[in-house]
């Protein structure tokens, strides 16, 4: 995810364009770059860092004022956070300049066509291909409109775009696909960026953009047309947030817009993982064929969510790859000399990439000839760059301490991982890779769905605002599901939880049981061969006067408590997925009704850097 800004207007772009991306920023921080038009030619300067190196930089060398800018800051998913990568970009002849937020899908192939012509590309993004094409386009029409039509014609995936073209002095063109794009409405002057954030401090006027459509600006006009160039119409709307608010798009907390990006962040996670053949593709880790052969043994590490997600990975790991596989938490894996070979995978998992505790188990691992790959959220950290291999999450920035849709992501790569190397051993078929895929497809719609109807998690906050302890069981794939629940209420509603695995409560847990305790229990799905022993554990914690919630799939016909709480069904592995998101939301809500700070909870940090 990144930040996109544009202006057109009456005034010097620049001051514009700095203060929309100081508001974007949450958006991404690895790079940030702004082009202005003036007296017919692009000025562009961009640096790798936050957006304090490229204000620094502009002080030492100030871009020439024009009336009309693009600026950017960059959540990388193509290319590491370096000067070369970071937007904006140009074409050939320097008379475009884009800034991209998204992922082209097809950038290989028309990056390949393009470099068969004679290309020459600067960079490592996707967004310079969008570039080049703009920039063939533009020669042809000498129309930046026309130009935008028909390059967005040709793209797969998600994007937002904005370009300014030398030879048009007031004109901004935009156009998206799947990634947000608005348009601000002001007195001489027009906007546009990724959200009301960027502008929201000059005017509140604010136009949406729908699907498929291209927008052309100047300082006094707007047209939206769809790619085909017909002419739309577009809603207008009074922008009520306050600026702050506004970088949490109107959301009281950065953990409850994340929550609810959940949906997005799982399918950009899945985006680009197929090959023109409809195959699994995961390129970027970096390991041949024979080398993931010759792989005998699986060792997942990582702290805290990050941890919880490898002990879920586990299971489709092995059931897909028929390889053992450890989970460890990476702050004991050094410490207990772990038997690794040449043959031995580590996959180290990490949102930042910046967790000392994981960077050194991942040194250890390498040490000992053990092959790495990372899966991680931040491109170009120190733990993605000290791998073999990597996969990114792709979730977009998580600004709040507690986890939640990095957690998600993180699930979702690690069994990415464990399909790529069953289709690559043979063990399973395309076609049932294919099915898999599908199924995970269908989980963001899911998702959505439950998000949009939770309700409840605030009022059983409220009933067990004062409660001493809180339990939650989970068995199989749900375990792990049962010990982040607990991490999330620990974390962020400072209450004592534990996670238990249901089957253990006999050999000693269940002691704790008492009058009233509250017991938050994942139902494994219907189809599990550990649902009825669930519903007898169920039984044996409420003779002992225990308050269960139970999480349980809409079609459980066995759990007839009104209070159960009812997620959308999937299939075994997938659950978890599903379960999380109520624990996330009745931390939250716990946090709330406690009147702690959501997003900075006491003692915490988002990355722990320290061992
Ligand atoms: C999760 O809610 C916590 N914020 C914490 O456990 C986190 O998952 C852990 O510190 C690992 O961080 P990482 O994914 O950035 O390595």
């Amino acid at each position: 995810m990144c930040g996109i800004v544009g202006y057109v207007g009456k005034s010097d772009a620049t001051p514009a364009l700095l203060t929309g991306l100081a508001r974007l920023e949450y958006r991404g921080y690895d790079s940030a770059g702004i082009s202005v038009l003036a007296n017919e030619k692009i000025s562009t300067l961009k640096r790798a860092g936050k957006l304090s190196v490229l204000v620094d930089a502009l002080r030492e060398h100030p871009l020439p004022q024009g009336r009309v800018g693009i600026g950017h800051t960059r959540w990388a998913t193509h290319g590491s956070p370096v000067d070369r990568n970071a937007h904006p970009h140009m074409d050939p002849d320097d008379q475009i300049a884009i800034i991209h937020n998204g992922i082209i899908e097809n950038y290989q192939l028309l990056k390949s066509e393009l470099e068969r012509a004679g290309h020459y590309f600067i960079s490592d993004t996707d967004s310079e291909v969008v570039a080049h094409l703009l920039g063939i386009e533009y020669k042809a029409s000498g129309d930046l409109t026309t130009s935008m039509q028909r390059v967005c014609q040709r793209l797969h995936g998600n994007f937002s775009l904005v370009a300014i073209a030398t030879s048009s002095p007031d004109v901004l063109v935009g156009a998206r696909r799947n990634s947000p794009l608005v348009v601000g409405l002001g007195h001489g002057e027009n906007f546009l960026a990724s959200d009301v954030a960027a502008f929201i401090s000059f005017t509140k006027r604010a136009l949406e953009i729908g699907q498929n459509q291209v927008v052309t600006l100047t300082s006094q006009s707007h047209l939206i047309t769809d790619f085909a160039g017909v002419v739309q119409s577009a809603r207008e709307f009074e922008v009520t947030w306050d600026a702050g608010a506004a970088e949490k798009n109107g959301f009281p907390h950065f953990m409850a817009k994340e929550i609810m990006e959940q949906p997005k962040s799982l399918a950009d996670c899945l985006l680009g993982r197929l090959d023109e053949r409809e195959h699994l593709m995961l390129n970027e880790i970096r390991l041949s064929d024979d080398e993931i052969r010759d792989i005998e043994k699986v060792i997942i590490i990582g702290c805290g969510s990050a941890f919880h997600a490898g002990m879920i990975a586990k299971y489709g790991i092995e059931h897909w790859s028929r390889l053992p596989v450890e989970v460890e938490l990476a702050s004991e894996f050094r410490y207990r000399d772990p038997i690794i070979t040449r043959s031995t995978l580590v996959i180290a998992i990490s949102q930042s990439g910046e967790t000392m505790d994981t960077l050194m188990a991942l040194r250890h691992a390498r040490d000992q000839r053990a092959k790495v790959i990372s899966i991680c959220n931040t491109h170009g950290a120190s733990i993605p760059r000290e791998s073999d291999g990597v996969i990114y999450t792709q979730a977009g920035p998580e600004i709040a301490v507690a986890s939640t849709k990095a957690f998600l992501t993180q699930i979702v790569a690690a069994y990415l991982v464990g399909l790529y190397i069953a289709q690559v051993r043979g063990l399973k078929f395309i076609d049932e890779v294919r099915d898999i895929l599908d199924e995970l497809g269908e989980l963001p719609e899911k998702i959505e769905r439950y998000l949009e109807t939770s309700e409840r998690l605030k009022e059983l906050a409220l009933e067990f605002k004062s409660a001493q302890s809180i339990l939650f069981l989970g068995r199989h794939v749900g375990f792990p599901v049962a010990l982040e629940g607990a991490l999330k209420l620990k974390e962020l509603a400072y209450m004592h939880a534990e996670g238990f695995a249901a089957g253990e409560l006999k050999h000693g847990p269940i002691a704790l049981i008492e009058e009233g305790t509250p017991v938050l229990v994942i139902m494994p799905s219907p189809n599990s061969p550990l649902h009825d022993k669930m519903v007898s554990n169920v039984q044996e914690i409420e003779a002992r006067g225990a308050r269960a919630i139970i999480i349980a799939a809409e079609s459980d016909s066995s759990i007839t408590s009104l209070r159960a709480i009812r997620i959308p069904d999937s299939s075994v592995l997938f659950q978890p997925i599903l379960a999380v998101l109520p624990l996330q939301l009745f931390a939250y809500e716990s946090a709330l009704v406690r009147g702690y700070d959501v997003d900075q909870p006491r003692n915490l940090a988002k990355s722990v850097t320290v061992e």
